[in-house]
């Protein structure tokens, strides 16, 4: 058993990065045959692509997938530790995997992601759910065949969560959801210590993959049909930072874009890092998307300045308009957090006023859920719960009310969508995103999905629009 521990994850020293080649021993390759597994993810990017990781590493195991929990052999749920909400939702989970492991006690059951490396839940799990049967954290995606093969050997739980800063494995499988969109992992963790956030000690300290590495995962890709690329990291902008090879996101991002992927994204950025030459490579490179997410988190600066932001509202709104000037058509989007311990009337007020200077593309935005053992939940915190959904429901108001107006110019517009398949909300249109990531709704021919098309936007909403292929 590998406990994690909250001392441990607060870390950070000057010792260098392992580089480790994933391989898995011929001796886990049967484990899973004629069984089949069912693995839910919850949070960000950066955890859905784990799972494509886990996904495949489990079919080296012999497991097939199935998407009906009840059927499946092996149930794994990939989890989110960002917000308490996320939380309630796992364990909401968990109750009904119990009910159903009840009734079938051969099932394995496991649990890993964010939440599995907080002290706290992984003592819970040890204590309470011993039923679970495998628990393996961030840093321990690797060792999955290791971890399953012992817990059926031995049939106890098998747990195994490091709190350790981290190593860089490359050579991971992937089944990844897309055959035309594709994460790419270009770092790892993050040392930006934001004092509401639980990453940097769930996601240990920040670690750049090599440029070779990166470029050559995108060349494969291309070489396999994929049409966009999204370089994925906590906090993209610090890229290369931790290499001291003198090459950093703006080199990076030109180089990605000249392998020639059609469509490349990045996210997320931190504003603390965003740096001219960076905004000059994406306005010069028309592969590169006009499309940047910008977390604002709070327009006050004394907020900004108790998360540890390193910016103030002016040098956030000075940022935002150099790249509306440099990049004309740039959608921006943002994250917005209410309710942080200490903000006034005023403070929320000057949040509602960079919202009304930058008129966002859209925004998520979140009600402060203090993490145990992150600085703000330490700090007093005297603002009723009332109040802070009624903020919410403010900005929420604005949110959308702008979200509306950037759609709208939109309208009759002939705009290039990536066709990634079927509409949810009707099988007769298909879907995709606009290069500035807005979701089309499209009347066109089924062959065209996986390529580029014009589209002509005949009616819009808030959070989508309707359009038609344009041939002229
Ligand atoms: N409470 C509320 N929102 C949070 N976020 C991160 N930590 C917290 C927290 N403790 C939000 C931030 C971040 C997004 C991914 O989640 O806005 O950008
Ligand atoms: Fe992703 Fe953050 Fe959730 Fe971890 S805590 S899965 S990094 S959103």
């Amino acid at each position: 058993m590998q406990m994690p521990s909250l001392l441990d994850a607060k870390k950070r020293t000057k010792d260098k990065v392992k580089t480790i080649n994933y391989d898995i021993d011929d001796k886990y390759k049967n484990l899973g045959k004629n069984k089949t597994y069912f693995i839910k993810t919850y949070g960000c990017q950066m955890n859905e692509h784990d799972t494509e990781n886990i996904k495949a590493i489990l079919e080296q195991m012999s497991f097939k997938e199935t998407d009906i929990m009840e059927n499946a052999d092996l149930i794994l749920l990939n989890t989110c530790a960002i917000r308490e909400n996320a939380h309630n939702k796992v364990f909401g989970m968990i109750g009904r995997i119990k009910h159903l492991k009840a009734s079938k006690p051969n099932i394995i059951t496991g649990m890993c992601g964010c939440m599995v490396q907080e002290e706290s839940v992984a003592n819970e799990i040890k204590d309470k759910y011993k039923w679970l049967d495998i628990v393996f954290g961030t840093h321990n995606i690797s060792n999955l065949p290791k971890v399953l093969s012992k817990s059926l050997k031995n049939q106890k739980q098998e747990l195994e969560v490091y709190s350790i800063e981290g190593d860089i494995i490359e050579n991971m499988p992937a089944k990844r959801d897309s055959k035309y969109k594709a994460w790419v992992n270009i770092m790892y963790g993050c040392d930006k210590f934001c004092t509401y956030c639980i990453v940097p000690y769930t996601r240990g300290k920040q670690r750049s993959r090599t440029k070779e590495n990166i470029i050559k995962e995108i060349k494969e890709l291309i070489a396999d049909g994929y049409m966009e690329v999204t370089l994925l990291g906590q906090n993209v902008n610090a890229y290369g930072k931790d290499l001291d090879a003198n090459y950093d996101m703006s080199d990076l991002l030109k180089e990605a874009a000249l392998t020639g992927i059609p469509r490349l994204r990045f996210i997320t950025s931190h504003p603390w890092d965003f740096t001219d030459k960076m905004i000059d490579v994406i306005a010069k490179y028309p592969n590169i998307m006009p499309y940047i997410h910008l977390p604002l988190q709070s327009g006050s600066n004394k907020i900004l300045k108790l998360m540890g932001r390193r910016y103030t509202k002016e040098t956030y709104i000075e940022l935002f308009n150099k790249i509306k000037e440099k990049i004309p058509n740039c959608a921006v989007t943002t994250d917005i957090i209410v309710g942080f311990p200490g903000e006034t009337e005023e403070d929320f007020n000057d949040t509602l006023d960079v919202v009304n200077t930058c008129k966002y593309d859209s925004a998520f935005t979140f009600i402060f859920s203090p993490r145990e053992g992150t600085p703000a939940s330490k700090m007093k915190d005297e603002i009723s719960l009332e109040e802070k959904e009624q903020r919410l429901y403010k900005l929420n108001d604005l949110i959308n009310k702008y979200a509306k107006e950037a759609n709208d110019k939109y309208l009759n517009k002939v705009v290039p969508v990536l066709i990634e398949g079927e509409s949810e909300k009707d099988k007769n249109l298909l879907m995709g995103y606009t290069d500035t990531m807005k979701l089309v709704n499209v009347k066109a021919p089924k062959d065209k999905i996986g390529q580029i098309i014009n589209v002509k936007i005949n009616s819009v909403k808030t959070w989508s629009m309707d359009g038609v292929e344009d041939k002229s």
